[in-house]
């Protein structure tokens, strides 16, 4: 997780990235660590708003975020960039509730 670089629709963001090795993947690991993550920057660090830049080609990484509950907000362009990202978002209360449901269901 790091303070988005290029100020995403010119706003100061947050941005969570996950990146495996190969052998890694498919094994629920990108998901549990991001949770984590978000988690930390939540209680921990105080933020309200984490963001996340996923090319729509990219199902594994839409997965992961749908999973983390976050949700399709708005298309980017990147600089340099052919065509538009897709911005995920997630907030405080959004992750909190996402949490209970998930307690609730097991
Ligand atoms: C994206 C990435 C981090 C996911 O890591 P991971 O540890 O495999 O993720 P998880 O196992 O937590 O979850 C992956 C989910 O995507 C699903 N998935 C995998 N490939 C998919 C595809 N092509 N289309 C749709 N869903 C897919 C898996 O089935 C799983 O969902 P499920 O738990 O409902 O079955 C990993 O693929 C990676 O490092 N990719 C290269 C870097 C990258 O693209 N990073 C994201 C940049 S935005």
């Amino acid at each position: 997780m790091r303070p988005l670089p290029d100020r995403c629709g010119g706003r100061a963001e947050t941005e969570l990235g996950y990146r495996w090795a190969r052998h890694a993947w498919g094994q629920g690991y990108a998901t549990e660590a991001a949770r984590a993550v978000l988690e930390h920057g939540f209680r921990n660090l105080g933020l309200r708003r984490v963001v996340a830049r996923i090319d729509p080609a990219n199902g594994a990484s839409l997965r992961v975020a749908r999973k983390l509950g976050m949700r399709f907000e708005r298309e980017v362009r990147l600089a340099g960039y052919t065509h538009p990202d897709h911005l995920y978002v997630t907030d405080r209360l959004h992750s909190d509730l996402t949490a209970a449901a998930r307690s609730a269901a097991t």
